[in-house]
């Protein structure tokens, strides 16, 4: 394989842990989920996290399962503002509190994304699997202000709790959040597994379009609302990762590095691990990282399409899970000689709405 020498990762999504009280049914995490001993030490994540500013990465953000969880959580946010790194905590934020807050922030936190699974606490307890936990949210949002950090509020939507959209919208903006993220479930690790319970109709997605639109008016530069909208009703795929080995690195709790969050789902990669490699080394030579890298790799009709630059094919990992091939156009895309079985899955959720499966260690088992 020839080698062209890519421009910079932007940033690294650094999976601290597997480890999450919650359980949330449509999380991306793989289905196998790593277990506290085979996760990094602090020591690696440092020297990974100052490789990744000498490779010229800007930001970090510090992810799992629940990032609080490490013990180090505060060492490693101050590492990471030692070295220039800005820093993002993605956290369910159910374990934090004012001086957990206070000390991250003193100790170079930039930002924080808190995730909450509704606007009221009965389903949002129900989906996260943790009784109290809307509560707890609220709670933390308050203290995450109070501790001078910029805050985003995450809503994951679906089926369930579509209908609350203008609610989910109207608690960002009392909160106190500078970003609201609208993100529609993607179908990856176990919210692939629960497709059939979670994927909204036409008509709710049609709905939540009309809803954002009008709160982008309403909030405009006041709030910005970033809205990920459901490939299964679309007609062109999302650019996944910004590109497979373009903008983002991901390092998993164990150390490996992969493009992008699924990459593992795919056959016949061997990703390397950051304890035996360098990121520069892994980002600039790995064959893994360069198999779906520009556009060279593509085949019809992404190959002679004006868009191939905009999303870049697609999603690998999606593309992989729906047609068996990780190398064809991805089914999001209305191109694709696959894309009806977009619209069959779509089909089959209305007709056949499954039990929820809740994210664990160990089997998965459907909850009636
Ligand atoms: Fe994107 Fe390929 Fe579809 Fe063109 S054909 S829009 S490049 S997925
Ligand atoms: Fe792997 Fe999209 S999640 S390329």
């Amino acid at each position: 394989m020839t080698f062209v020498t890519p421009e910079p990762p932007m940033a690294l999504l650094a999976e601290l842990t597997h480890r999450c009280p919650l359980a949330c049914p449509y999380c991306a995490n793989p289905l196998e989920l790593e277990r506290s001993s085979t996760e990094l030490d602090t020591a690696t994540w440092k020297r990974v996290l100052s490789e990744a500013v000498s490779l010229g990465v800007l930001q970090v953000h510090f992810s799992g399962g629940e990032p609080c969880a490490r013990r180090d959580l505060l060492d490693l946010v101050a590492h990471a503002a030692s070295v220039g790194l800005y820093s993002n905590l993605i956290t369910s934020g159910v374990t934090l509190d004012a001086a957990s807050l206070e000390r991250l922030a003193s100790a170079g936190l930039d930002h924080v994304q808190l995730s909450f699974q509704d606007s009221e606490a009965e389903g949002g307890d129900r989906i996260g699997g943790y009784r109290g936990g809307h509560a707890r949210k609220l709670a933390v949002s308050a203290l995450i202000r109070a501790a001078g950090l910029p805050l985003t509020a995450n809503f994951v939507v679906h089926r369930h709790n579509l209908a609350r959209l203008p609610d989910m919208l109207a608690l960002g903006e009392q909160i106190g959040a500078s970003r609201i993220e609208i993100a529609h479930v993607q179908y990856y690790g176990w919210g692939l597994v629960n497709r059939a319970s979670l994927m909204p109709s036409l008509a709710q997605l049609e709905t939540a379009n009309v809803e954002v639109d009008r709160a982008r008016r309403e909030l405009a530069g006041r709030i910005t609302i970033d809205y990920v909208v459901p490939d299964y009703h679309a007609a062109r795929p999302k650019a996944c990762m910004g590109g497979w080995g373009r903008r983002i690195m991901n390092i998993t709790p164990s150390g490996k590095a992969l493009p992008c969050h699924a990459a593992e789902t795919l056959p016949g990669f061997d990703f390397p691990s950051v304890r035996e490699h360098s990121l520069a080394a892994i980002w600039r030579e790995d064959t893994g990282f360069a198999r779906f890298r520009g556009t060279a790799w593509m085949p019809e009709p992404c190959q002679s399409c004006d868009r191939r630059e905009i999303d870049w094919g697609g999603c690998r990992c999606q593309a992989f899970a729906l047609t068996g091939d990780a190398a064809a156009t991805d089914p999001a895309c209305v191109l694709s000689p696959d894309h009806a079985v977009m619209a069959a899955a779509v089909a089959a959720a209305a007709a056949d709405p499954a039990p929820l499966v809740y994210r664990r260690i160990g089997a998965a088992v459907p909850v009636t």
